[in-house]
């Protein structure tokens, strides 16, 4: 028997319908042979390849993934490849940081001139997964002893709790405000009458992002909003006035004196990272493990705002409801994706998490790819542009063969 063992891998290749899926095509009017392992699936152009794909293939037991595309400059509909680059620098990090095998993950650009370059790639990529050998991440026992040291205790704000009440206070009674969001000893205070500004601190508590409550319709319905910010609930203003889902001019914020934002701690990011990939992935497999789909780390999110979010859809289905391995992975890895460049390190996911998983780990994943990569840290400053959504021709493409 071969090193390999008899074992031939399943690989599934998205690739776009005008290079790749054209490359793949002239290799079969050539006869040029190549591995049978590979299933094609053709869509419109990269720009159009959620990553969902990507872990779905994961999900049903594919031991390899390829992604093709047009060559930069030649996508169908110009700038789709440019939309994809940019998001898979930001993808592999994450999935980096849950332990999936990277080199289980293949991207290339494959023209439609190219079937001898479709022919040599199938073939690289069928040896190196045959050698690699089955794939089966969420198999993962989850008994990693591995343990992030959590979040660190908030920073006291030094504004005066009387001065707080008293503009607070005032906003309501001049009807300049119709709700003031701020925190209280016990938890998040919504004060709608002049008197509840008795209760708003500098230095309370909410386990929820506050700028959370902005997409509540029926926080929205109580009028002009006044908000009690810290650093990160700024920042997540930005980024909400950059979505356009707000308009400051809207929002009155009542901001403390004090430190700033801090500039954000990955220690913790960095530690797991020096775990095995095996690891990483059984430490996430046991902390999903707890994972009941509450979907508390989405309501406290500030940034979380769809009016229907993708895991509650079922035409197509694209996250598995059920609470286990395989829809807990694809619910966490879309919520942290769908946070890519936007995440303002709040925590509020973290302290609202019921089974006390350190879901900031994920979103911070992109978060450093987003500082390393391109020097972008969300909601830093409010004229800067998504960083996902647009792209530049510069973008690093290393990892793309
Ligand atoms: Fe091929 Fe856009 S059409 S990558």
């Amino acid at each position: 028997m071969s090193e390999t063992n008899g074992f031939e891998p399943k690989i599934v290749a998205y690739v776009c319908n005008w290079c790749t899926y054209l490359g793949a095509d002239l290799a079969g009017t050539n006869r040029l042979e190549y591995p049978p392992n590979v299933r094609l699936i053709r869509l419109p152009c990269t720009g159009r390849i959620d990553f969902n794909l990507i872990v779905k293939a994961f999900e049903m037991s594919a031991d390899a993934v390829l992604v093709s595309g047009c060559h930069p400059g030649d996508c169908h509909y110009t700038a789709g490849n440019y939309h994809a680059r940019r998001r898979w620098m930001l993808f592999r990090p994450l999935l980096e940081a849950l332990g999936f095998d990277l080199r289980r993950i293949h991207f290339t650009w494959i023209s439609a001139a190219e079937g001898r370059k479709f022919q040599q790639v199938i073939a690289e990529i069928t040896e190196s997964a045959r050698k690699l050998g089955p794939y089966r991440p969420y198999e993962a026992n989850g008994e990693s002893k591995w343990r992030p040291a959590g979040l660190p205790p908030p920073k006291r704000r030094s504004g005066d709790d009387a001065s707080l009440r008293t503009t607070a206070r005032e906003l309501l009674a001049e009807g300049k405000a119709g709700v003031v969001i701020g925190r209280g000893e016990r938890g998040p205070v919504l004060a709608r009458k002049p008197e509840d500004a008795d209760r708003l601190t500098w230095n309370g508590a909410s386990k929820i992002a506050l700028t959370a409550y902005l997409k509540r319709k029926e926080v929205r319905a109580l009028g002009k909003p006044a908000i009690v910010a810290g650093p990160a609930d700024l920042r997540a203003l930005n980024v909400l006035e950059q979505e356009s889902q707000i308009r400051r001019e809207d929002i009155h914020v009542i901001a403390a004196e004090g430190p700033g934002a801090a500039p954000p701690d990955f220690s913790d990011l960095d530690a797991l990272l020096q775990l095995e990939p095996g690891e990483r992935m059984a430490y996430w497999a046991g902390e999903f493990d707890r994972c009941v789909k509450c979907y508390a780390c989405r309501q406290a999110c500030p940034l979380c705002y769809c009016e229907r979010c993708i895991v509650d859809k079922n035409r197509p289905q694209a996250i598995d409801t059920s609470a286990h391995a395989r829809g807990n992975f694809a619910w966490h890895i879309t919520r942290a994706f769908h946070l890519a460049g936007r995440c303002v390190g709040c925590g509020a996911c973290t302290r609202a998490c019921p089974a006390g998983i350190d879901l900031r780990l994920l979103n911070q994943a992109a978060a450093r790819a987003a500082e390393r990569q391109f020097g972008y840290r969300a909601g830093a400053d409010p004229k800067a542009e998504p960083l996902v959504g647009v792209y530049s021709l510069t973008d690093k493409e290393e990892f793309i063969g």
